[in-house]
């Protein structure tokens, strides 16, 4: 057999089995047309194996490609200056109410061109690259008028096209109501479900659909009409749930068969055992938690007792979390939510796969496709211990070294 490229002498958290970090030492690693082709103990390498590119790792860490699967990393514009007024003590709410919030973002949005949207959003995707990054949900939900959600979808694949990475792209049409329709709530969820919706899905620009479940976002029965319509679409829903209030939001995707209910600070046991009984991924977001500087503990340990397996994402966003380190969200979700740095690192590979409902990656095992991190460290902990700094070594896309400019 020759494979296209073999790692030899790396230290492999493969995610794969129940072994702490699924950790292979003196492992190697061999990529074949783009899938990983064989992985083990070097000792056990088949005697015939051969390859056009042999590499001695001398022992560095190789991980899966990480997976933000939660981000809103193409918008317009910044809001810095809500930095100011939240920590001069305005609440979120408050700004959002008084015009601010995520309504600011969208006048920003609107505004640029196709052009300068990808321009500004671009090297927001390269920095997460930089930390490891491989495969990327990108949302919309800054346009709320056809043409300019369509543009922000445009440019998240646009950015997977020009990094050579995978972008899936969310619909979050329910983000907030738009000021051209100020007591026509109706009207907008109308506008969502039978016109942005089936068009963008027409499309393909949509791989799921999302909603703010919450006081200044949107309520269950208009959510469930968006739900509703994506079922019809054959389309997977997730949810931004329980972030500032308990609004049962978890309870509502779960009944949707979701993929994730993310964020999850005001989460009910209700809503634990709705997540648990269906499957969905709880995703958590330690830079929204921070940047907010929230106090409420997303319920962690009865995640952990019932079995719901947990995510974690930067929600690279303007407002909540201007977050660009996957590596640093998941050294949060030890230090604010005390996870281990195992159930972080599997956060951002094996279940951030689950919550994005991609099979093929996540893990480093045979038939899996060939996205994988090599890093300057030895142990898998140290992605979580290092606070910032440059760690990545290379990465691997579908089997090709990409480059890191
Ligand atoms: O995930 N909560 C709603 N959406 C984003 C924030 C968006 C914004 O403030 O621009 C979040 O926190
Ligand atoms: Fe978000």
């Amino acid at each position: 057999m020759t494979w296209d490229t073999l790692l030899l002498n790396a230290e492999l958290a493969t995610f794969d089995g129940d072994a702490p970090y699924g950790l292979i030492g003196h492992g190697a690693i061999a990529l074949k047309e783009g899938l990983i082709a064989w992985v083990g103990a070097q000792a056990d390498l088949p005697p015939q194996a051969r390859a056009e590119h042999v590499v001695d790792l001398e022992g560095a860490l190789v991980t899966p490609g990480l997976i933000d699967c939660h981000t809103h990393l193409v918008f317009g514009g910044d809001r810095a200056h809500e930095f100011d007024l939240r920590l001069n003590g305005a609440s979120y709410e408050d700004i959002a109410r008084a015009g601010g919030g995520i309504a600011s973002t969208v006048g920003a949005t609107r505004t640029a061109s196709t052009d300068a949207l990808l321009e500004q959003s671009l090297p927001r995707a390269r920095a997460l690259l930089a930390d490891g990054v491989t495969t990327l949900e990108i949302k919309s939900g800054y346009g709320l008028e056809l043409d300019s959600e369509r543009r922000m979808l445009e440019v998240a694949r646009r950015i997977g096209l020009s990094l050579g990475i995978d972008v899936r792209t969310t619909f979050l049409g329910l983000h907030a109501l738009p000021a051209s329709h100020k007591d026509r709530r109706d009207a907008y969820v109308d506008e969502v479900c039978e016109r942005m919706l089936p068009a963008l899905a027409e499309q393909g620009l949509v791989d799921a659909v999302d909603a703010f479940c919450e006081n200044i976002g949107f309520t269950r029965e208009e959510i469930r009409r968006v739900f509703e319509r994506a079922r019809g679409l054959g389309l997977p829903v997730k949810l931004h749930a329980e972030q500032l209030s308990d609004q049962e939001g978890a309870a509502l995707v779960a009944e949707y068969s979701g993929l994730s209910a993310d964020h999850l600070e005001y989460l009910s046991d209700a809503g634990i055992a709705a997540m648990a009984g269906a499957g969905t991924v709880a995703v958590l977001l330690p830079g929204a938690f921070y940047a907010l500087r929230e106090t409420r503990l997303p319920p962690i340990d009865a995640l952990r007792a019932n079995g719901v397996p947990m995510a974690v994402a930067t929600d690279c966003n303007p407002g909540t979390s201007p977050l660009l380190s996957l590596r640093l969200a998941a050294s949060m979700a030890c230090t604010l939510f005390r996870l281990t740095p195992e159930e972080a690192l599997r956060g951002v590979t094996v279940h951030a796969a689950r919550a994005l409902n991609l099979a093929d990656r996540g893990i480093l095992a045979t038939g899996k496709r060939a996205d994988l991190a090599v890093w300057n460290v030895r142990r898998p902990a140290e992605l979580c211990y290092w606070i910032g700094g440059s760690l990545l070594s290379n990465v691997y896309v579908g089997g090709e070294m990409l480059e890191l400019g």
